[in-house]
């Protein structure tokens, strides 16, 4: 096990999980992912940080007896979402001495989820520390990365930052490090659009707070480590920036070929006056592809056809994910087809409101688009052009 040594007394106790291609039953997952875990062993105690999935628990159970532990002081739970704690309960029934160490949201959550008694825990306030011996968790609460909860650990001596969700990534390897940066920087940018851009003014705030911290490893669990951390850092500051580039992401369905006519030709239209296009149909798109687009769009369209009297249930459903992930983008619209009549347009306005960006006047199509169709597409398009070099964007 000790190939998974990181620092004199600190272990990867953690399960790859190379074959899961979907997370929640809503994100894919195309390289897997890992469940990290780490051993901390001090001079005089012992603490677990974060558990695995309870699917790979034994996994866990059996990396802590391969590594000789016979006794484990202190469970941190940095999070409670059940891919990290839920096998919680199992390491405290293998190690019946350990406490829970963990913050009172958090708290709530496992006894709720995971029926963990009062008795088991121990709760830490923001800044507070507890001694393994030569070795202190001190812990830094980093709220809404991507729970109420969440919180980091930072081991002062090893400088070592373990940071669970929060800068990490779905992407499973054996290895306790990515090869290159560039191997792991499209896995970290699709997880923080998937799963961090909802919070980027307290991404932005929780970067601040750890950017004084003098660290030489992260340990995020999920994906590799990071040795220092700038690289991963430096990426966050960027995503969970206002900046947007000149760039249109458009999510379509086409049911017997209008929209999706309208839509390549707006595409082309688009492209002909300097924008860059991220197109993705909804038949079978990727919504990671589509959040990482989003993530630099100036500007996003739903194209859609009508569908009783309303958008196509894709077309929904992408209007609920823009809402789910509050992207920085600026303007939106809508572009497709009808055949006698609906409110496509009037629902996806009041779904994407909340939003705060303004929506551009859209473009609908009464059946296949025409030469009148097309002059409005190229309109659309020109106004789009126009915000954007309002924006400083070219
Ligand atoms: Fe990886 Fe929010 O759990």
């Amino acid at each position: 096990m000790n190939d998974k040594e990181i620092k004199k007394g600190i272990i990867y106790v953690g399960a790859n999980d190379a074959e899961r291609r979907i997370f929640d039953e809503l994100i894919e997952l195309p390289d897997g992912t890992t469940y990290n875990s780490y051993l901390v062993s001090g001079s005089e105690k012992t603490a677990l940080i974060d558990s695995v999935d309870p699917s790979k628990k034994d996994i866990l159970l059996s990396n802590l007896k391969a590594a000789g532990i016979k006794s484990i002081d202190y469970v941190v739970s940095q999070h409670g979402e059940q891919d990290h704690s839920g096998s919680i309960p199992d390491v405290l029934a293998a190690y019946p001495m350990a406490k829970v160490v963990t913050n009172s949201k958090c708290r709530g959550e496992l006894a709720d989820l995971l029926m963990i008694k009062e008795d088991k825990f121990i709760t830490i306030e923001d800044g507070g520390e507890i001694s393994l011996g030569d070795k202190t968790l001190k812990f830094f609460f980093t709220p809404w990365a991507h729970w109420p909860e969440t919180f980091v650990t930072y081991i002062p001596e090893d400088r070592m930052l373990f940071t669970c969700d929060f800068l990490g990534s779905h992407y499973a390897t054996e290895n306790l490090y990515a090869q290159s940066n560039d191997e792991i920087l499209i896995p970290a940018k699709r997880y923080y659009a998937e799963i961090m851009s909802p919070f980027r003014s307290m991404i932005r705030k929780n970067l601040e707070k750890i950017k004084v911290l003098d660290v030489d490893i992260v340990a995020p669990s999920h994906g590799p480590l990071h040795k220092g951390m700038d690289f991963i850092t430096g990426y966050y500051s960027q995503w969970a920036s206002d900046d947007v580039k000149n760039e249109v992401t458009i999510a379509y369905i086409s049911m017997h070929g209008s929209t999706g006519k309208i839509t390549r030709y707006f595409i082309e239209s688009l492209e002909k006056k300097g924008m860059k296009v991220h197109a993705f149909n909804l038949a079978d798109a990727d919504i990671g592809d589509i959040a990482m687009a989003l993530l630099d769009s100036a500007t996003a369209i739903i194209g859609s056809p009508m569908v009783l009297a309303g958008p196509h249930p894709k077309a929904i459903f992408i209007a609920y994910l823009l809402k789910a992930l509050r992207p920085k983008t600026r303007f939106l619209s809508v572009i497709g087809s009808y055949g006698w009549g609906g409110k496509l347009v009037e629902q996806l306005a009041e779904m994407l409101g909340s939003l705060g960006a303004e929506i551009i006047e859209p473009v609908l199509v009464k059946g296949y688009p025409k030469e009148a169709d097309f002059k409005m597409l190229d309109e659309l398009a020109e106004k789009i052009r126009a915000k954007h070099q309002e924006l400083g964007l070219s």
